[in-house]
């Protein structure tokens, strides 16, 4: 891919903090979180214990970083640069020499502790565990890795090379320079650092899903149809999606998981969860992913 004659000088390489990062999960969030740290100049080692899965994220990575040369954000040296620094393993053993590991595994505790406990014996005493969790307790991720001083949520957001923030969510014992870590890697990702203590649903969560979750009951309360709601919030509060056409694409069974995590967190009726994405859930109807939730999918295109 060439870099057009009118497209701007890409910004100097960024000096990496870390001579490597690890990645473990290469699905959406993970191959995402893999493409920001390429593009910001870091070596980084994805692990997944699927093949196809580290396959697929190698070719997304491929053309999102083609893409960043045709937007000037890198010109073509560093995009072949960036390939070459990307390690795919099947194995967590080889993360053991990384400065830093996010885990962007699926949002299932047991899952993600064992990718800790795993993690554990390979790596430095001083590497530092971050876990992308959207939902589950940063503290009791911690307490299940052995190293809580050095555990910290690093909570990107979907599309992740595009959306600037990360939220940090620090659990009862991360130590104060695991957080200032935790910043100037956001930092150098060129994305935005917001604190947050852990509560169920941090700050994002807390705030969107309720709003997710009520758009839901509007439509199941027949007050109006999904595509009204969506356009209500484009138009009238300027939101780039409507809460429902966001809802499909971050996963209709992800808003459920996330309602109950904030209903069995604060144990109060303002967090249940609407009955009609429960039967959605239920139904199969998951979204984007599964092609069809409140609007159908045809690949990408919504039809
Ligand atoms: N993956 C990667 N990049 C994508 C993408 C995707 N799925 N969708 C769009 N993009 C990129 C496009 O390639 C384009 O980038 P370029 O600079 O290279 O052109 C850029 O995003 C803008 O895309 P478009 O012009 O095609 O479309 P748009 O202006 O409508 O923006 C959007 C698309 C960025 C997704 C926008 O609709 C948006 O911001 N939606 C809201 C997304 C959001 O709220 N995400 C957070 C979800 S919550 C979460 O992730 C965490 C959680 O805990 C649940």
């Amino acid at each position: 891919m060439s870099n057009g004659a009118q497209n701007p000088t890409p910004p100097a390489a960024p000096q990496p903090l870390y001579a490597q990062v690890g990645v473990v999960g290469a699905g959406t969030m993970g191959h995402g979180i893999a493409h920001t740290l390429l593009r910001h100049g870091y070596a980084v080692a994805l692990a997944d214990s699927a093949e196809p899965a580290l396959e697929a994220a190698r070719q997304n990575i491929g053309r999102g970083l083609a893409r960043d040369v045709e937007k000037g954000r890198l010109d073509e040296a560093r995009r072949t640069a960036a390939l070459g620094r990307l390690r795919t393993t099947a194995s967590l053993m080889e993360l053991g020499g990384a400065g830093l590991i996010v885990e962007a595994v699926s949002e299932n505790f047991d899952v993600k502790a064992s990718v800790f406990r795993a993690l554990q014996p390979h790596c430095l005493p001083e590497t530092i565990f971050a876990s992308n969790t959207s939902s589950i307790s940063i503290t009791r991720l911690a307490a299940a890795t052995g190293r809580p001083q050095l555990f910290v949520g690093l909570h990107f957001f979907n599309p992740v090379p595009v959306m600037k923030l990360v939220e940090i969510v620090a659990g009862l014992d991360t130590a104060a320079t695991t957080l200032e870590a935790a910043e100037r890697l956001a930092v150098s990702l060129d994305k935005t650092p917001v604190h947050s203590s852990d509560m169920p649903g941090f700050v994002s969560n807390r705030v969107l899903m309720p709003m997710i979750n009520e758009a839901i009951f509007a439509v199941m309360e027949g007050v109006a149809e999904p595509q009204a709601v969506d356009t209500v919030m484009k138009l009238g509060m300027n939101h780039p999606m409507g809460p429902l056409e966001l809802a499909d694409f971050i996963g209709l069974d992800v808003c459920l998981d996330i309602m109950r995590v904030l209903y069995d967190g604060f144990h109060d009726s303002k967090y249940r969860p609407c009955p009609l994405l429960e039967k959605m859930v239920a139904g199969g109807r998951l979204g984007r992913k599964s092609g069809r939730g409140f609007y159908s999918y045809s690949g990408a295109a919504r039809t």
